[in-house]
């Protein structure tokens, strides 16, 4: 049975691909420092699939810690999840998230060349290519100067495993994902926004829940159909996936190159006022929304070609976005 570090295994899009790894029969050790998620999620987690995942709670900035744990576990693989992820949080705390988002990948690195060690998941983003010219967004789009801290902290990542992979042994696959929403059909884990939500779904839901009074569309005078922004919204189950799909082509050799990258999105691309659209019609409710003005370093539009993904990982999305939002609006219900 392989052992899979997953770190930040507790946070959103991490507790749903421990889920999925253990469904697939992998043994998964988690690490999570607890900053952005709660110890529950552990325990939720062993309610799904009737396996506790063995758990340390460490922070990958303490170098000597990271190097203790690798002195007393084994491990055949390792996805990266552990990151602060909020792009305007990253704009008034720049060195923290270079801390947290850089350097944690530099001693997780460190140790798995000291070691011999195999096989690294990153996660990485869609905003490494910024508004890209050419829509679907292929792999081959080029990556433009990150508009925010989180975004470059992203491609330095990228950057720092493909220089490892070509120095020594390392193979690595980054996956840009597009955005993640939705929770798990279960209804026990999902995302566990601390305050006021800066991402589109949460704040439709809470809205829709009453917590929030209404909300704001960030600009209806974009160049697209409706005049609103759009994004590739891709259920987390199936991004969870894509993960499993990434570390058996890493286990079973069937990469092409020690370092690749590939788009996890759905392919399609749906406005704000869609996504509002299509939550009334999963949720049954309507939803109290204004327009104001665009949101500071927004892009226009982005969403995946997933062709490459799809051949090369023999993974597609499934799940609908009206799925995706029923699943978000059931969690939110639940948070009640
Ligand atoms: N939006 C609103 N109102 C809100 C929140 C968002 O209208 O209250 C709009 C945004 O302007 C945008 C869309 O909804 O057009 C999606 O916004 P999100 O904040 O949910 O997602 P982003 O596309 O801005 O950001 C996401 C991830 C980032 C990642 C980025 C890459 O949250 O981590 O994609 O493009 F870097």
């Amino acid at each position: 049975m392989k052992n899979i570090l997953v770190t930040g295994g507790l946070g959103y899009i991490g507790s749903h691909t421990v889920v999925e790894l253990q469904n697939e029969g992998f043994k998964v050790t988690i690490i999570d420092n607890l900053s952005n998620t709660r110890i529950s999620v552990l325990d939720k987690i062993a309610e799904i699939t009737g396996i506790k995942p063995d758990f340390h709670q460490i922070d990958l900035r303490i170098k000597s810690d990271v190097k203790n744990f690798f002195e007393t576990n084994t491990v055949d693989g390792i996805i990266h999840f552990a990151a602060f992820k909020a792009v305007g949080e990253s704009m008034q705390k720049p060195l923290d998230y270079y801390e947290n988002n850089v350097n944690t990948l530099v001693y997780l690195l460190q140790e798995m060349r000291d070691r011999k060690l195999d096989n690294f998941i990153f996660s990485s983003s869609c905003t490494v290519y910024g508004q890209a010219d050419i829509l679907p967004i292929t792999e081959n789009a080029t990556v433009k100067k990150a508009a925010s801290t989180y975004g470059n902290t992203k491609q330095i990542g990228e950057e720092i495993i493909q220089e490892s992979c070509k120095s020594h042994h390392l193979n690595a696959i980054a996956l840009r994902y597009f955005n993640p929403i939705g929770a798990h059909s279960s209804v026990k884990i999902g995302e566990l926004p601390l305050g006021v939500p800066q991402n589109l779904i949460p704040f439709v839901t809470q809205t829709a829940a009453g917590i929030r009074k209404e909300l704001a569309v960030f600009g209806n005078d974009y160049p697209t159909t409706d005049g609103t922004a759009i994004r590739d919204y891709v259920h987390v189950v199936d991004l969870a996936k894509a993960h499993i799909a990434a570390l058996q082509r890493l286990i079973n050799k069937n990469n092409k190159e020690a370092f690749e990258f590939f788009n996890v999105g759905t392919g399609t691309g749906t406005s704000v006022l869609q996504v509002i659209k299509a939550f009334e019609k999963a949720s049954g409710k309507p939803l109290n929304y204004k327009i104001v003005d665009r949101r500071e370093g927004d892009i226009t539009a982005a969403y995946a070609d997933t062709s490459i993904a799809n051949k090369e990982l023999k993974w597609k999305s499934e799940n609908t976005l009206e799925e995706a939002l029923e699943s978000a609006w059931k969690w939110q219900q639940q948070q009640n």
